[in-house]
């Protein structure tokens, strides 16, 4: 089955029009039903195009036919802007491996390479995946975190915005994620007064004017809750995220896609611990699962309306 079997789009459009008409288009991943559903639920429910982002370790955790068996089970209408893309692919292999099972949109991660390794390595997979109409997305510089259970990366550099026309010419490749400040995971700035690099940002755009860009490690790591997991037992201190204001000003220097895990991971951990702390006799999963569901689910359509400016675009 190809990707428009289920109903799925690549990503290129969509950006044309995120750029057009300056939104962004939210990446979230998702790993599980739960996940999934609060996702796509939010996506309708605020008529928004989504990315469903799928890492490699979450493609492993789910199984390829698990996976694509939910997918098939959306039901995803032709009115609907829904991609599924690959996350922080770690090799061109793995990247053919899902464009074979459905995908409609690939990363390849190869930002810790040499330039001119990235570079080869990214039109290698530009160039296998243009062949489906799958949209590619490479990342240029290094952005710092968990990124995911094979390519941790502790260290981060710049995007050198000198390189990047030259990285996009030569590899074809439909979006780019940059390097300004973000980082994967929750602890994000070292300080409240940190900023993302726009000054970056801003060269970056002027030498891609129209270009998708895309920001990684945008989680905004919502205090309510840091303080629900704590209160319920947890231990999450120096939680730190990138503020909304920052996040909408990126949106207006071309940022169309950007990527959210933490948030749903830290909604759905709070709505699971306060479920079983408030109700201390269930051991109904099915009851729990559905409160971090929900929360993950609000925090979606808020963030959708708050920052990604996407609401009403689908
Ligand atoms: O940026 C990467 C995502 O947060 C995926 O993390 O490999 O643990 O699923 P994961
Ligand atoms: P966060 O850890 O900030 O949610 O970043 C997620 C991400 O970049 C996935 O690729
Ligand atoms: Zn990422």
């Amino acid at each position: 089955m190809t990707y428009a079997d289920y109903g799925l789009v690549n990503t290129k459009d969509i950006f044309t029009d995120a750029i057009t008409r300056h939104y962004a288009v939210p990446a979230f991943n998702v790993y599980n039903m739960e996940t999934l559903s609060a996702v796509v639920s939010a996506a309708r429910d605020s008529h928004s195009p989504v990315i469903l982002a799928v890492s490699e370790s979450a493609l492993k955790y789910m199984g390829a036919d698990m996976l694509m068996g939910m997918v098939k089970g959306l039901k995803i209408k032709e009115s609907e802007k829904i991609a599924l893309h690959l996350d922080h692919g770690s090799s061109p292999e793995i990247c053919q491996e899902v464009i074979k099972l459905g995908f409609s949109s690939v990363m390849i991660d190869a930002s810790k390479m040499s330039f001119k390794d990235n570079m080869s390595v990214s039109k290698k997979v530009a160039d296998f995946a243009h062949q489906f109409n799958v949209s590619v997305e490479a990342e240029l510089g290094t952005i710092s975190g968990i990124e995911d259970e094979n390519t941790q990366s502790q260290y981060s550099s710049y995007t050198n915005p000198d390189d990047v026309i030259k990285f996009v010419e030569r590899t074809n490749i439909d979006s780019l994620a940059i390097a300004i400040g973000t980082s994967h995971g929750a602890y994000k700035r070292k300080s409240e007064t940190e900023e993302l690099r726009f000054d970056i940002l801003d060269k970056i755009t002027q030498r891609l004017p129209n270009f998708p860009l895309v920001l990684h490690g945008a989680s905004s790591i919502p205090e309510n809750f840091i303080n629900l997991i704590n209160t319920y037992g947890g231990n999450l201190s120096n939680a730190r995220g990138i503020p909304t204001q920052q996040l909408k000003r990126a949106v207006e220097l071309n940022i169309c896609k950007i990527n959210v895990d933490s948030d749903s991971r830290l909604a759905f951990t709070a709505g699971i611990r306060e479920s079983l702390a408030q109700h201390p006799e269930n051991f109904n999963p099915r009851e729990y699962l559905s409160c971090g569901t929900k929360k993950i689910y609000d925090n979606c359509i808020k963030e959708i309306q708050e920052i990604m400016n996407s609401a009403n675009k689908a």
